[in-house]
C-alpha cells in the first residue's frame, strides 16, 4: 500500500485549532519520553511559546509532517544569521507511536531542500541525548557526531545557597545590567565576550562571532525584538575599568520559573583568580532576588570543558544528560537519502 505523506508550512497563527492541539500532542508525548526532565507546558503556555523564538539563532522555518492525513512528525529549523549562513539548525521530531517506521527519515529527505533554497550547506542537530535515539537515528542516515555536551541543571530548591557566598577576587568590581551594557563598558565587555571563540566547540561547524561593541548592540536589539530579557553580571578590574570576566542569563517571558545560562568568559589574563565562579554565583543571587518565581536553571557546556564544568557543579548545577551534537553536508546527506 502506497502511503500518502506531506510536508507542510507550519504558521501557528494560521493553524487550525485541531492541528494545533494535535501538535502540542505530539510534542508532549515526544518530550515525556526523550527527556529525562521534560519541561511539560500547558496548552495555552505552549501556545504562546511558539512565537517566542532564540534570540541568537535567526529566523525559523517549522513543518509539520502528515501520513495518510494523520500528524505524524514536526521539523524546526533555525537560519543563524552572520557568520553561520552555511547552517541549517534542524529538530525534527517524530510522534512516539510512529517511530522506526521511516517517517523521520522521510522528513529529513523533504526538508533538505528547502534548506539548500534558503542557502544553506550544512545541517546540524543540537542537544540529542547521547546514544539515544535522536543520536543513533542520525548517524543511520549518514550524519556524523561532531561534538559532546552536557546539559546541566540547578534545581533551586535543592541548592543551599550559600553556595553562592563567593568572595570578590581582590582587585575587581562586579558590575550587572538588564538588557543593555552601559556606554563605558561595552567595548570591553564586547572584547571579553571575543574569548568565548577559545572555549571547546568540537567539530561543529557553527562559527562564534567576531563581537564589537557594534554587534552587541544588535544582540541586544534582538533579544528585545523577541521579548526575551537578557540579565548579564561582569567583573571589571579596578586598574583598567575594562570588562575582564562575564555571564550571561537569558529569561523567557513564557518560562517565569526557567532561566538559560548563557555564556560566561574569563579574558585569559585574569583565569584561574575564581572570577567565573564569582560572577557566576553573583548572577544567581541577584536572578533569585528579583524573580523569586525561578525554579530551575538550565546550561549546556561543551564535555571537553572540565572548567565550565566543575563552576558549574561548585555552585549547585548538576549534570542531568549527555548529550551530542550531529553534522552533515546538505549535498552528502541528500546523495544518500537518494
Ligand atoms: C530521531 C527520530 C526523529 C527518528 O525518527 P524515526 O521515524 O523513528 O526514524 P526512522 O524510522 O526514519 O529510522 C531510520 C533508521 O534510523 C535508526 N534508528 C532510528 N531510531 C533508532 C533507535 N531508537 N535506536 C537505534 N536506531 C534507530 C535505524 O537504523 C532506523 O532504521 P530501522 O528502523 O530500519 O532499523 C525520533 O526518534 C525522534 O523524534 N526522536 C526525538 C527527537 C530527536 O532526537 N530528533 C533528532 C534530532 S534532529
Amino acid at each position: 500500500m502506497t502511503r500518502k505523506f506531506e510536508l507542510q508550512p507550519f504558521e501557528a497563527d494560521q493553524a487550525a485549532p485541531v492541528d494545533l492541539r494535535a501538535l502540542y500532542e505530539l510534542s508532549v508525548a515526544a518530550l515525556r519520553l526523550d527527556r529525562p526532565d521534560p519541561v511539560v507546558l500547558d496548552y495555552d503556555d505552549w501556545v504562546a511559546s511558539l512565537r517566542q523564538l532564540a534570540p541568537s539563532l535567526g529566523s525559523r522555518g517549522y513543518w509539520i509532517a502528515r501520513r495518510d492525513g494523520e500528524l505524524v512528525a514536526k521539523a524546526v529549523v533555525y537560519f543563524p544569521p552572520d557568520e553561520n549562513e552555511h547552517l541549517a539548525l534542524t529538530a525534527i521530531t517524530v510522534a512516539p507511536r510512529r517511530r522506526r517506521e521511516g517517517v523521520g527519515t522521510a522528513v529529513l529527505k523533504a526538508v533538505l531542500p528547502e534548506l539548500e533554497a534558503r542557502g544553506r550547506k550544512l545541517v546540524e542537530g543540537w542537544e540529542l541525548s547521547k546514544g539515544g535515539p535522536g543520536a543513533q537515528w542520525a548517524v543511520a542516515v549518514g550524519m556524523r557526531i561532531s561534538k559532546s555536551t552536557i546539559a546541566q541543571t540547578l534545581d533551586i530548591r535543592d541548592v543551599d545557597p550559600v553556595l553562592w557566598d563567593v568572595p570578590a577576587p581582590d582587585g575587581f568590581r562586579v558590575a550587572e545590567w538588564v538588557g543593555a551594557a552601559p556606554d563605558e563598558l561595552v567595548a570591553s565587555y564586547a572584547r571579553a565576550l571575543h574569548v568565548m571563540r577559545d572555549a571547546p566547540a568540537g567539530d561543529s561547524e557553527y562559527r562564534l562571532a567576531e563581537w564589537t561593541a557594534e554587534r552587541v548592540r544588535e544582540a541586544e536589539a534582538r533579544h528585545r525584538e523577541r521579548n526575551v530579557v537578557q540579565r548579564v553580571v561582569v567583573a571589571v578590574s579596578e586598574a583598567t575599568g575594562e570588562v575582564v570576566a562575564l555571564t550571561q542569563m537569558d529569561l523567557y517571558t513564557d518560562y517565569p520559573e526557567w532561566a538559560v545560562q548563557q555564556d560566561t568568559a574569563v579574558i585569559p589574563a585574569d583565569r584561574g583568580k575564581g572570577l567565573g565562579q564569582w560572577v557566576k554565583a553573583h548572577m544567581l543571587r541577584a536572578l533569585l532576588a528579583e524573580r523569586p518565581s525561578i525554579g530551575k536553571i538550565y546550561t549546556n557546556v561543551n564535555a571537553d570543558n572540565e572548567y565550565m564544568i566543575r563552576v558549574n557543579e561548585q555552585i549547585g548545577f548538576t549534570t542531568s544528560r549527555s548529550t551530542v551534537g550531529v553534522s552533515a553536508e546538505i549535498a552528502e546527506l541528500r546523495r544518500l537519502l537518494g
